[in-house]
């Protein structure tokens, strides 16, 4: 009780508060996502995402030396094929966008290479799947996931990280895989990737916006939080690795709990509307820069093992100087 008790003997000074400092964001455990897009030639600020860069395959070589330069120590990998069909057989070419990315990173770097698993990039429609009757069938949409997977695992991939929200996505990937001998391929999973508005500037980015109707029916929609852990829990059983909740920063809540449900690595992807936010204020001068540590720690707090994050590159590069 008071006076004994005086909270503020431990901020007195900035080296008291450093050492008792209760989390802080470690650099080890920052993913930074990557886009590639067959279809330009040199590399291009994303007008939505600024100091963000889509890459030709050419740009995209010096950029990721530059970003193990900068202490990256991990990659999260998408890619905008050349050509694109209703099937999206792009997706699983052995000399596609991403797999040709994945072959130059692992050979030319010691990162962990992370790649995106989804059909939005390679279809016509922009859906996550093949779509009948305007419906996005799951089991089929599955057998195409599991070529992608042995096509990424046949380039060297680290981790899979399967994003297309289909039902058994987790359990077919982890078979086919498993059926190659690509038993140490990692797993992934965004599992309760949540149908938000703060994929936007992604999209312009990826060229993936659906070009009918949105992903209602198989992203979670925003109001659920017990279907999260459901989703989780089915993940789980299927042998993911590493789970997910996505995006980051309106859903603490949903990663604060699946910490506390959970014994797994858990993952955050800290969006690219949510970047965009944060930018945009700073860049017209209603917050400060550190409003960005703000962020990416307080998704460390809520739980996060690992978080994924645009402000990656600049956090580890401002780190070094
Ligand atoms: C594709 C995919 C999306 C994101 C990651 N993978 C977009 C979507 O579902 O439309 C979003 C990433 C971001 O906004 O930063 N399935
Ligand atoms: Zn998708």
């Amino acid at each position: 009780m008071f006076p004994v008790r005086r909270m503020r003997r431990l901020r007195i000074n900035e080296s008291i508060r450093d050492m008792l400092r209760e989390n802080t964001i470690n650099g080890d455990r920052l993913v930074m996502p990557v886009f590639v897009d067959e279809n330009i030639k040199s590399k291009k600020e994303l007008s939505a995402l600024p100091g963000i860069y889509t890459h030709s395959p050419e740009s995209y070589m010096d950029y990721v030396m530059d970003l193990e330069k900068n202490r990256v120590r991990s990659i999260l990998l998408f890619g905008v094929p050349e050509t694109k069909d209703s099937k999206g057989t792009s997706s699983y070419d052995r000399n596609g966008v991403v797999q040709k990315a994945i072959d130059y990173a692992k050979s030319s770097t010691r990162m962990n290479i992370v790649a995106d698993l989804c059909l939005c990039e390679y279809t016509d429609h922009g859906h996550c799947g093949l779509v009948e009757g305007g419906y996005v069938n799951n089991d089929r949409t599955l057998e195409i996931y599991q070529k992608i997977a042995l096509s990424y695992a046949e380039a060297g991939v680290d981790i899979i990280a399967p994003s297309g929200m289909m039902d058994g996505q987790v359990r077919a990937i982890r078979e086919a895989l498993d059926g190659e001998g690509f038993e140490n391929v990692i797993i992934m999973a965004y599992s309760s990737k949540y149908s938000s508005n703060l994929y936007g500037p992604f999209r312009e980015a990826a060229q993936s916006t659906p070009g009918f109707g949105d992903r209602k029916s198989y992203q979670m929609d925003y109001s659920n939080s017990m279907e999260a852990m459901r989703e989780i829990d089915l993940d789980i059983k299927e042998g993911a690795d590493i789970v997910m909740v996505k995006p980051a920063l309106f859903y603490l809540d949903i990663i604060s709990k699946a910490k506390e449900l959970y014994n797994m690595p858990l993952a955050a992807y800290n969006v690219s509307g949510e970047y965009t936010m944060i930018m945009s204020a700073i860049k017209n001068g209603y917050l400060g820069k550190d409003t960005i540590n703000e962020a990416v720690t307080s998704i460390f707090r809520a739980g996060a093992d690992i978080v994924i994050s645009y402000f990656t590159e600049a956090l580890l590069r401002e780190k070094m100087s």
